[in-house]
Order: C-alpha cells, then sequence, then structure tokens
C-alpha cells in the first residue's frame, strides 16, 4: 500500500464515522470546519490519484445511510449536494467555469440564503401531499411524509393555477431562532438536556417516530427548487420556478436576489452578513445558483455535485475567552477527554462556557493551559472547540498540561489511568466498577442499533445506577421488575410494564447487535456485524480471539492477529482491540451471564443459530426489492433473504431470480416483468423460505 492510498483509507473511515454522527445520530463530534478540512484532503489525495477514487468513498456521496425507523424513500432526481467556495478566489474560479464551458462573458445567478436547516423533497400528486422525505444519501432517505405534513408552512393542498400532475417540491425545513429559544427553555424546564443548535433541533425533531411530537415543534420551511415533475412545462429560469413556487403556495424567501457575475455574487454576500445577525433564523452562507436552467443541463454535475451551483459560506466565528481550568471527562470505554472550562463568551450565536480539546497530543500540539487566554471556535453547530492559545497574553506561572499531575487517577471512580505506548488516549482502567463508564456502556448497551431497549432513556440509567440496582448490563435483566421501577421518579404502573416487555423482547436479537452492544472499543455496528458473520458463534470468535493473542515471536513480526484481521475492515488496530477485551476476565464474566439461560440463572440472551449458508431454502437465489412492503421493512426483507441463504441486489437483471415487490413498485416491477422475472410478494417469500 502506497503512503496516499493509506492516508486515503484512514481518511474514508474517519469520515464516515463522522458523517455517521452527524446525519445518523444528529450527535457530530467535531466541527463543520475540520470536518470540511478532512474532506478536502481526501478530495485533493482522489484527484491527485484518480486509482484511489472508490465508489464507497465519502467524497461520491452526499450524506449518510437513512436511520432504518422510517420505510425508504428512493428518489427519482437524486438531491444533490453543493460544492463549496471557500474564498473569493474560488468563487471566482466557479463564475470563470460557468461561463467558459457556456461560452458567455457574464451570467446571472440567483443568490439564496443558505438555511441551516433539514433538507427535505415533497412530492405533490394532482395538488396533493402525498408524500414527504429526507435527503438522506441523496438517493435514498426516509419516508417522514406523516411528520411533514405537520409543519404548518408547507401546503398540504397546492393553490392557484397551473397545478401538474406530479411535481416535487424541494426545501429546507429550520426552526426559527424564537422557536428554538423556546425549545430550549421547555427542555431546561423539563429537565431534560436541550438541543445544542437549531439545526439539531429541527432534524431531531422531523425524525421523530411520533408526528404528534414533531407538530409540537414551530417548524417552518423554505423552498428552493423543484425535482420530478410530470405535465408542467418546467420555467427556462430559476427566478420563475421559485415565482410559481410561491403561488403553489409556498414560503419562498424575501432575501433571494438575481445578481450578476462574481462581483454580483460577493456584492450579495456582504449585504447579506450585514443583515445576518438580525434574521430571525439561522443561515450558515449564501448558495448561488445558474439562473438558466438549459445552461444547468450543459454544465451538469460531477460526483453529485452541480457544476451550476455553489455554496458560499460565512467563516466559521471565534471569540477569545479565558480558559479557567481543563477537566477530564470519562467516555463509556474509559478514554478520558480533556474538556476546557472557559469563561462564558457569546460566540456564533451562543454563549460556550465548554470546549472540547480531544485528546492529550492535541493538548500538547496546541500547548493550550489553564490560565491561557484562548481562541475558541463555533462554526454553527457541533461541540465548540478551543483554536489555540494566545501566547502574548499567557501569564506567568502557567504550566503544560500533565497526566501525571492533572490526572493521577479517574476524576469519576479514582481508578487507575493508563495511557498505552503511541495512543493519544489516557483510559480509565476500572471497567463497570467506574460509575461513569458503567453509565456509557449502559447507554450504548440499550441504544437502538445495540440491544434496542425502548424507554430506557439516560437519566433513567442514571437513577438505576445511583441505587445500586444496576451495576453491569447484565443487572438490566436480572433486577428489573415492575415493582422495583415503578417506586422510580416518573415513573408509574403502565411505563414500568412497558419498560419490562421491551426488556424481555430486547432478548432475542442477533449475534451482530449482541457485539455490537458489548461496546468493545473502535467495533461498530458494521464491524460488529461483520464479526457476525463471518465467526458464526459466540465460542468461534472467542476462540480466535485466544488463538491470536501474540506471542513474543509473533509480536516481531508484527504478525498478529491474523485471524480477526481475515473479516472485511479489520486492521491490527481493531483486531488488537477485540482480542484485549475477550482477553479481559471481566468481559468474559458479563457476556457468560448474558448468554446463560434463564432457567440457569443467566439473561437468557439469545439469537438465531447461524444457517449454514448451503442448506437455505432461498441458496443461489437472487432477490431485488421493491415499493412498500407491508409489515416489514426493506431491510427486514432483506435480512429475511439473507437468513435463508438468498442474495439481495439493487438492480433488476435477467440473472435476477425473484422481484419483492410491495406497494408503489416503479421501474424495477416494470423491467421484471420485461424480462420476465417472477414477481412475488411477502406471503411468497415466507412460503418460499418455509420450502
Ligand atoms: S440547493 C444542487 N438551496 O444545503 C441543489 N440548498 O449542500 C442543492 N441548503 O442539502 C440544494 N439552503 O440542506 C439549496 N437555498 C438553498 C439552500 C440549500 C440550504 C442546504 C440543503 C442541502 C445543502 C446542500
Amino acid at each position: 500500500m502506497t503512503k496516499a492510498s493509506a492516508r486515503a483509507a484512514v481518511l474514508r473511515r474517519v469520515l464516515d464515522a463522522h458523517n455517521y454522527r452527524y446525519y445518523g445520530l444528529d450527535a457530530p463530534s467535531i466541527s463543520d470546519a475540520e470536518y470540511d478540512r478532512l474532506f478536502a484532503e481526501l478530495q485533493k489525495l482522489e484527484a491527485d490519484h484518480l486509482e484511489l477514487r472508490t465508489l464507497d468513498s465519502p467524497t461520491q456521496r452526499v450524506g449518510g445511510a437513512p436511520s432504518k425507523n422510517f420505510a425508504s424513500v428512493r428518489h427519482r432526481v437524486p438531491m444533490l449536494s453543493l460544492r463549496k467556495a471557500d474564498d473569493e478566489s474560488a468563487l471566482h474560479d466557479f463564475d470563470r467555469r460557468v461561463r467558459e464551458t457556456l461560452g458567455r462573458s457574464t451570467v446571472d445567478y440567483i443568490a439564496e440564503p443558505k438555511l441551516d436547516g433539514l433538507a427535505v423533497s415533497l412530492v405533490y400528486e394532482n395538488g396533493v401531499l402525498v408524500q414527504g422525505a429526507t435527503r438522506g444519501d441523496g438517493e435514498t432517505g426516509e419516508d417522514i411524509t406523516a411528520n411533514l405534513r405537520t409543519v404548518r408552512a408547507l401546503p398540504l393542498r397546492l393553490s392557484g393555477e397551473n397545478i401538474p400532475k406530479l411535481v416535487e417540491v424541494r426545501g429546507e425545513v429550520y426552526l426559527p431562532l424564537a422557536g428554538f429559544q423556546r425549545m430550549v427553555e421547555d427542555a431546561n424546564a423539563r429537565g431534560d438536556k436541550p438541543p445544542v443548535n437549531p439545526r439539531n433541533a429541527a432534524a431531531g425533531s422531523l425524525r421523530q417516530l411520533d408526528p404528534t411530537i414533531t407538530a409540537r415543534r414551530p417548524l417552518a420551511f423554505f423552498a428552493y427548487g423543484t425535482g420530478i415533475s410530470e405535465s408542467w412545462t418546467v420555467p427556462h429560469w430559476h427566478l420563475d420556478i421559485l415565482a410559481q413556487l410561491r403561488a403553489w403556495g409556498f414560503p419562498v424567501s424575501e432575501l433571494i436576489e438575481r445578481v450578476r457575475g462574481a462581483e454580483g455574487c460577493l456584492a450579495y454576500f456582504t449585504r447579506i452578513g450585514e443583515r445576518r445577525a438580525g434574521l430571525p433564523f439561522d443561515i450558515d452562507g449564501v448558495v448561488f445558483k445558474l439562473d438558466d436552467l438549459a445552461g444547468r443541463e450543459e454544465l451538469g454535475s460531477v460526483s453529485r455535485e452541480p457544476r451550476w451551483a455553489c455554496a458560499y459560506k460565512f467563516p466559521a466565528e471565534e471569540a477569545e475567552t479565558l480558559l479557567e481550568k481543563i477537566e477530564f471527562q470519562v467516555g463509556r470505554t474509559g478514554a478520558l477527554t480533556p474538556v476546557a472550562r472557559l469563561k462564558p463568551v457569546f460566540v456564533g450565536g451562543a454563549t460556550v462556557s465548554n470546549a472540547t480539546l480531544h485528546n492529550l497530543d492535541e493538548v500538547e500540539r496546541k500547548d493550550v493551559r489553564a490560565g491561557d487566554t484562548v481562541v475558541v471556535r463555533r462554526a454553527g453547530d457541533v461541540i465548540p472547540e478551543v483554536v489555540r492559545a494566545v501566547l502574548e497574553k499567557r501569564p506567568p506561572g502557567t504550566r503544560p498540561l500533565t497526566l501525571a499531575e492533572d490526572c493521577p487517577a479517574c476524576p469519576v471512580c479514582g481508578g487507575a489511568v493508563e495511557r498505552l505506548e503511541g495512543e493519544a488516549i489516557a483510559r480509565c482502567t476500572n471497567g463497570l466498577s467506574c460509575r461513569a463508564q458503567l453509565h456509557g456502556a449502559l447507554i450504548h448497551f440499550v441504544s437502538r442499533k445495540a440491544m434496542d431497549i425502548d424507554g430506557l432513556g439516560e437519566k433513567l440509567l442514571a437513577q438505576l445506577i445511583d441505587i445500586e440496582v444496576i451495576r453491569s448490563p447484565a443487572d438490566i435483566y436480572l433486577r428489573l421488575d415492575v415493582t422495583t421501577l415503578a417506586a422510580l421518579d416518573r415513573m408509574g404502573d403502565k411505563s414500568a410494564q412497558n419498560l419490562v416487555d421491551a426488556i424481555v423482547a430486547s432478548r432475542n436479537t442477533t449475534f451482530g447487535r449482541f457485539l455490537f452492544a458489548l461496546g468493545i472499543p473502535v467495533v461498530g455496528e458494521t464491524t460488529a456485524r461483520d464479526l457476525a458473520a463471518h465467526f458464526g458463534t459466540l465460542a468461534a470468535l472467542i476462540e480466535a480471539a485466544e488463538r491470536d493473542r501474540p506471542t513474543e515471536q509473533a509480536e516481531k513480526k508484527k504478525d498478529r492477529f491474523r485471524e480477526l484481521q481475515s473479516v472485511p475492515d479489520v486492521g491490527p488496530m481493531v483486531a488488537a482491540s477485540i482480542a484485549h477485551f475477550f482477553a479481559e476476565p471481566r468481559n468474559r464474566t458479563v457476556i457468560e451471564i448474558l448468554v446463560k439461560p434463564c432457567a440457569d440463572g443467566g439473561c437468557g440472551i439469545f439469537w438465531p443459530a447461524p444457517k449454514a449458508a448451503s442448506i437455505g431454502a432461498l441458496t443461489g437465489k437472487s432477490f431485488v426489492i421493491t415499493g412498500t412492503l407491508p409489515g416489514l421493512s426493506r431491510d427486514e426483507a432483506a435480512a429475511l433473504i439473507e437468513a435463508g441463504g438468498g442474495k439481495v441486489s439493487g438492480s433488476v437483471s435477467a440473472k435476477t431470480d425473484f422481484l419483492l415487490a410491495g406497494e408503489a413498485a416503479g421501474s424495477k416491477l416494470a423491467k421484471a416483468e420485461k424480462l420476465g422475472v417472477p414477481v412475488i410478494d411477502v406471503a411468497n417469500l415466507r412460503k418460499l423460505i418455509d420450502g
């Protein structure tokens, strides 16, 4: 592997992880600016070395994977992303390219504020809203029709003339600042964690499974474009599209203007910048779009970014303040993260009093010390960060942070702290005996993609830890009954019963989920699933982890963990973490209790035994899934097929054995019929599986 390809691989994984945090969890852990920097580095590597541009690279897609709570919606016209221009010269480059391709000396752009919310697609049939979806990864989003219907700013039925048979309207759902403020106050009054910023609050509101919750959120909407349409003469100019959208009853920003050339764009940007602080909503920049739609066709797009539009963002906001002290926070794997406690300062639209310092290497590299005046950056969303210390203002008597002096023991449990050689991260070694680790581990254990125990939230877990009912994940199954739960704060008999039911139901799981739930450091959902598929049983995995323990000789040859590394995406670091985890007697004890049958005093967690691929009823058969399946998500249908030994692929060809079709099946159904591929429904599928 060359240096460039190794770096590209690292960047892809890091970006994927952050993408997932941002889009999948709504819990970003790095600033937009830092993300953009890594993204740009990868883009450059891929441009310099074309062979590194893989199909699965984050540069090749628009966002993150849809979460599996909502049905998936395939966008018939992909929802594109925007390329960014970071400075004036990049904007001039953009404009020059447009002019050169079109062979014109000057072009007009439509300048629109870039709203900081969530992009959605709204499909109207004969003027009636029939489907609303998130952007998702640009190809496939989530069906959030029920939630979008609650957003009062968007019409459920188009008004006026000229109503097409089919039209898809696109725009941004956002939370005005006043509404955001209200949500923060409500959350504080209830003692809940308030949303970090308007974007996250909007995203969280739209992705509620219960639309009545969305309905209570003061969401707003601006339309900025259209997607697919039928029997509608699409105007030649973007400004006319916007006028039509207004006429149909959509809110369209009053700030939108037509401007001429790069100079016009820059002048608009300055004007908007001056008005930004007084606007009733957050904007994070400006979008410039070619007004002429024929020109757009000619320009096309690269890597999901149209060549006819660009985003020009406001720089991240920075402010200086005093760093009063540095404290350490303990994560679920014991990782100790240095956090700067700041003299509160107003920056980027919010008061900031804490900022992450990421890890010890970062603190050392930036040479940030308690007592320093520091520059703090808050880039719209995410956790604020300390950019640098202002050395000219450093008072005498400060000293660099050291683990020995500043974190000699775990700040939560007093346990020993260890920092392995070459690692930036120091950890508390007390495992689940450390309250902070136990709490973090439990939150992860019950989370949706792990054991999926609905109703066991952070606060409830904290309470249960405090009263010492729960000391390990196993206690969830062993010690929580209706009587214990109903005695807790804010818990009625009914919710106690529901929770107990959810706990019982969660015992029936999959091997992959169980592995993920264990919270092995650096083993994410996908790796857990791959490990499960590769090893089939817990015993086989543990055996491999043990066999793999490095002997001195293997260590010398750097020949470690070969068996674990044969699993996709498991490299030396992940393998080492897995082996280390299973070598820990405390972990083994907990695992044993978790999977021991209830009759023997265990928690009774179980999963279907792996089917030998060669004996499934669907072995060798290839399936394609389309349309909305009754009572089954696509992921679930795919899991059924794969469990039966079949394969699922994305497109219909002569090699497809069956098309599993639900309601509103479209082009795939037509193609299957044309090729004579048998079309089945869910009932047929179940019959096939049962032989
Ligand atoms: S146009 C090519 N217009 O920015 C067309 N997007 O990076 C792409 N956004 O997902 C979308 N305000 O969430 C467009 N006036 C605006 C926008 C806007 C905000 C967001 C939108 C999109 C992202 C693209």
